[in-house]
């Protein structure tokens, strides 16, 4: 007989929901969400602490700082582990990779902010976080979730693409191709209506490939 077992059931956060606040302990002391109003945010979550592919991570996290800071974004990092661990971490990363963390990682062992983000699936690990990351937006709106095991590391690189693609979804309400990087052409929402329709494929300043797809080159 197969062993059941009994899991609470995981609240995920959804994406336009606001953004769940905390208060936490961090490797720069106590912060809130609310410190970080009027910013971009990625929260982001990591099984454990001097792990091989959290380390892998967070180096590469580490290193894009300046440029996640140069679009108007907040990193702030989190585990269920200790102030004290992620302390002995930072500076084992700093000596062995040469590398700064200058953002705060959360200090978990609550598992509070790890309920409250859906951080924690029993079917991965009971007492750890997966690989997730919120991207929360100025006014605190969660804009974009991403779940990854405890197995695959994830593409720093494309995190930074998608909060490329919801800044400028944010400013100019373009949406954005497969695979698209910042200056390539962006794809116009589709009309809501024949006329709109038909005015579309008359339109010369747009690529149209056909009523429903219309590109545009990408805004200054
Ligand atoms: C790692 O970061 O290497 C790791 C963490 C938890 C489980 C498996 C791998």
């Amino acid at each position: 007989m197969s062993e059941e077992r009994t899991q609470e059931p995981v609240r995920l956060p959804r994406i336009g929901d606001p953004a769940p606040d905390f208060e936490a302990p961090s490797s720069q002391g106590t912060i809130r969400l609310d410190d970080f109003k009027g910013k971009w945010v990625v929260l982001f979550s990591h099984p454990s602490d001097f792990t091989p592919v959290c380390t892998t991570e967070f180096v590469e996290f580490a290193r894009r700082t300046p440029e996640f800071h140069g679009m108007g974004a907040q990193l702030v990092g989190l585990s269920v582990d200790s102030v004290y661990s992620h302390i002995a971490w930072i500076r084992n990363i700093e000596e062995k990779f040469g590398v700064d963390v200058t953002f705060p990682v959360i200090a978990d062992l609550s598992t509070e902010v790890s309920r409250k983000y859906g951080m924690i699936h029993a079917g991965e690990a009971d007492t750890a976080t997966v690989r997730a990351v919120f991207v929360i937006d100025p006014e605190q709106r969660i804009r974009a979730l991403l779940y990854y095991p405890m197995s695959a590391g994830r593409a720093v690189s494309e995190i930074q693409r998608l909060l490329q693609a919801l800044q400028l979804n944010a400013a100019h309400g373009l949406a954005t191709p497969q695979g698209w990087t910042p200056g390539e052409a962006c794809i116009v929402p589709p009309p809501a209506t024949q006329a709109e329709a038909s005015d579309r494929v008359k339109r010369q300043d747009l690529e149209i490939t056909d009523w429903y797809l219309a590109r545009t080159p990408a805004p200054e």
